[in-house]
């Protein structure tokens, strides 16, 4: 599939990701239909990106007029089957666990049309085994977003192993068209981002284990020692200590190697329900 030819586009997941990733498209001019699992999450996306369109507008960034049209252009449906049959480009961003992805990759596989490119934002998992399950793996490919991904200029492009160079070119011109910059990186956990500043994330909490410092005094040295927007413990409560931690997971698993073993604290903060922002508590407390 080339570029030219995608104008309808499905994302299948409605959370911080999928919902963010939806507004990027439907900002680029796509048709976009998001697909979740339940009304309720499809409507929490939705507030979400209402809500970043409506800061825009208050800000002088975008007419009422071009946020209407950005809203016009999105769908939400609970069948996958129904946002998926028409769609010239799928990006799955549902929850970091392999199984379900599968789920989800092999019944668009069953859905798409052959010529359909399957991408995945996921954070960490193996594009090649997710392609594996498929009858495209040279249509199966990493887009990985970050958050918040209206703003976030980089994309992590997957090759998968069996990825094909047109899936790539396809793939990194619609990044650039999206306004974003692709960075192509083989198949390996962690990807480029998530590699370097997870263990950084898993450090901090090992600190504050420890006893050695605070979250606030954690987040105010990296950000005024190392020119960071964000504190790591900020940070964390942005990304999802859930997401941290099986990112965390994935590197220990698949590389074996003890330097990635997640720390103790941030298991414990995850049974606790204290994922961050979207649960209304992790290192800070929100409204
Ligand atoms: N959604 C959409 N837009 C948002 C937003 C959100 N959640 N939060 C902030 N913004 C927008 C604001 O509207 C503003 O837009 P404007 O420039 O058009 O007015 C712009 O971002 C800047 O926001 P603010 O002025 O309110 O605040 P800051 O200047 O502090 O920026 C930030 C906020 C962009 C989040 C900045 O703190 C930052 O870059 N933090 C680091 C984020 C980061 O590292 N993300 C990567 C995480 S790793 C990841 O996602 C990988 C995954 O696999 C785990």
């Amino acid at each position: 599939m080339s570029l030219e030819n995608i104008k309808r586009v499905c994302v299948v997941g409605a959370g911080v990701m999928g919902s963010g990733i939806v507004q990027v498209f439907a900002q680029a001019g796509y048709e976009v239909t998001m697909v979740d699992i339940a009304e309720e999450f499809l409507q929490k996306g939705l507030n979400n990106i209402r809500k970043n369109l409506d800061r825009a507008v208050a800000k002088g960034k975008m007419s009422k007029e071009e946020a209407d049209a950005v809203l016009g252009r999105i769908k939400t449906t609970l069948s996958l089957t129904e946002g998926a049959k028409d769609a010239d480009f799928v990006v799955e961003a549902v929850v970091e666990d392999m199984s379900v992805k599968k789920q989800v990759f092999s019944r668009l596989d069953e859905v798409c049309r052959p010529e359909v490119i399957l991408a995945s934002n996921t954070s960490t998992l193996s594009i090649t085994e997710l392609g594996s399950i498929t009858k495209r793996p040279d249509k199966v490919v990493g887009m990985h977003f970050f958050n918040p991904a209206p703003v976030m200029k980089l994309v992590e492009i997957i090759a998968g192993m069996k990825t094909s160079p047109e899936t790539l070119n396809t793939v990194k011109a619609l990044a650039e068209k999206l306004g974003k910059t692709p960075v192509q990186v083989k198949d390996s956990p962690g990807f480029i981002v998530n590699r370097l500043l997870n263990p950084m994330l898993n450090e901090a909490c090992f600190l504050i284990m420890e006893g050695v410092a605070t979250p606030e005094e954690i987040d105010t040295a990296m950000k005024l020692g190392c020119n960071h927007p964000m504190g790591p413990c900020e940070l964390m409560d942005l990304i999802g200590l859930d997401i941290v931690l099986a990112i965390m997971e994935s590197l220990y698993r698949e590389t074996g190697d003890p330097k990635f073993r997640p720390a103790p604290l941030l298991k414990k903060m995850v049974r606790a329900g204290l994922l961050g922002r979207k649960s209304g508590k992790g290192f800070y407390t929100y409204q």
